[in-house]
């Protein structure tokens, strides 16, 4: 898995950075991101979309993994961002982020998430609905403000992937339908709107997919989309732009294809059906999550206790779970782990692993092959790097845990682990609840 490797003492190792040492330093349990393959993947899209020799952004989608560090480091390999939210805004402004290269998403922004953004000066919005785009542009309007705008469309393309994540039908809270001319509509409209410059349309099938087809598809519908528009109002888009979804290994048997194979589908799509019909070639944007920070992440706990049930199964509890990767629980997500400190040794039981969390559901990885499992190990669950931290909750009032990046044997921590006052710091006590001292 990634720059992770067995060292000399027998142990794992992430970035150069023995994993026993990121335990007994930081705890457990501890988000590890081995930065060195975050910005290989990253520069796995950029290299890609350079060769085609269009204009493009990979924007990288925040909601993966938003914290400052990160956000530094999708600056530092030329990547821009998109946000859904103002803590995602206000993240990626703390972190220096330029503003211009942040994208704004969501189905519903607030007039006082569209206002920090006018302030911020961000390079888009991308707007989700007919409401959006009037109140987009009656606050463009009383700040005498031009906004770039794309609009969401549904292509109608079904990605092969959990219901949950799937966004591109037409039966979806998201965008603007392409099928019963809805979009159309919007276009109409968002070009009537002075405030607004529409640039072209985005469209999301889903995540975590595994072929090109989908999105060949997508681009497909969304093409013939932007030639009914050049013909019947007049308006050509200069940006395509296809969202994100891209699949990663999580366990034997995901198959994920290269970056490049991605790349070359969606761009070789665009040109084709563009140049058929004579229409400048667009910048084509996209907004990986997953595939640039999902298999670089690693979740490392300490194995407390077990209860074996003879002729039944053997659970082991670790000090973590559904609170720091909810995504067993709410997806029925499937993960891999080993014993970080003795990686080597034989597997010789099937465990289940659960978390500490007081409801049943919360179980990690059911029916892992391990080492003969002790109170004290280390058990290190890969590919936990996004949607984990992202998601992670204070359910049980567990405090939150820390993230260390790793790289050239070097760990920083980016992320402390929340404290006790952590915890109780938004609490109030009204003066007829407080104890007479
Ligand atoms: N762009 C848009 C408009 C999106 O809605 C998403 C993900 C992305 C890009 C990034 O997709 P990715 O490349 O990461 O697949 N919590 C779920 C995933 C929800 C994805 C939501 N949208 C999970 O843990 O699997």
């Amino acid at each position: 898995h990634g720059t992770s490797r067995i060292n000399d003492k027998g142990h794992l190792e992430i970035g150069g950075v023995d994993a026993l040492d990121l335990a007994a330093k930081f705890g457990t349990p501890l988000y590890v991101v081995d930065e060195a393959l975050v910005r290989q993947r990253a520069r796995e899209y950029v290299e890609a979309f350079k060769a085609t020799g269009l204009k493009f952004q990979v924007a990288y989608a925040s909601k993966a993994f938003c914290v400052m560090a990160m956000c530094r480091v999708a600056e530092e390999e030329g990547m821009s961002l998109d946000v859904v939210s103002d803590g995602e805004l206000y993240t990626a402004l703390q972190a220096g982020f330029p503003a211009e290269r942040i994208h704004f998403h969501g189905n519903n922004k607030t007039p006082d998430e569209i206002e920090m953004a006018l302030n911020a000066g961000i390079g888009c919005f991308v707007v989700d609905n007919f409401t959006e785009l009037a109140l987009l542009n009656a606050i463009a309007a009383e700040r005498g403000q031009k906004v770039n705008i794309l609009l969401r469309v549904t292509p109608g393309v079904e990605a092969h992937t959990h219901d949950y994540i799937s966004t591109g039908q037409q039966d979806s809270k998201f965008g603007f339908d392409i099928g019963n001319g809805t979009a159309l509509r919007a276009v109409e409209e968002a070009l009537r709107q002075p405030q607004l410059n529409l640039l072209g349309v985005h469209s999301h099938i889903g995540s975590q997919i595994f072929e090109v087809e989908g999105f060949r598809m997508a681009v497909e519908k969304v093409a013939a989309f932007s030639l009914e528009v050049r013909a019947k109002l007049d308006k050509t888009f200069t940006v395509i732009n296809l969202g994100g979804g891209f699949g990663i290994r999580y366990v034997e048997g995901d198959a994920p294809l290269p970056v490049a194979t991605y790349v070359e589908a969606i761009t070789g799509a665009i040109i084709a059906s563009f140049t058929a019909a004579d229409y400048p070639l667009p910048e084509i944007w996209v907004e990986p999550g997953r595939s640039i920070v999902g298999d670089a992440g690693t979740t490392l706990y300490t194995v407390g206790t077990s209860k074996d049930i003879p002729g039944v199964r053997k659970y082991i509890a670790v000090d973590g779970g559904m609170t720091d990767n909810p995504r067993p629980a709410l997806y029925e997500s499937k993960y891999e782990a080993v014993l970080a400190n003795r990686p080597e040794d034989e597997a010789t039981e099937l465990v289940s692993v659960a978390g500490k969390c007081c409801e049943s559901g919360d179980m990690l990885i059911w029916d892992l092959k391990l080492p003969a499992v002790q109170s004290g190990d280390v058990l290190a669950v890969f590919c936990t790097g996004a949607y984990n931290y992202a998601m992670a909750s204070n359910y049980n009032r567990i405090r939150r845990p820390a993230v260390v990046f790793v790289k050239d044997g070097q760990a920083d921590l980016v992320v402390a682990r929340e404290s006790f006052e952590d915890i109780a710091r938004n609490d109030l006590l009204p003066e007829r609840l407080r104890k007479e001292t």
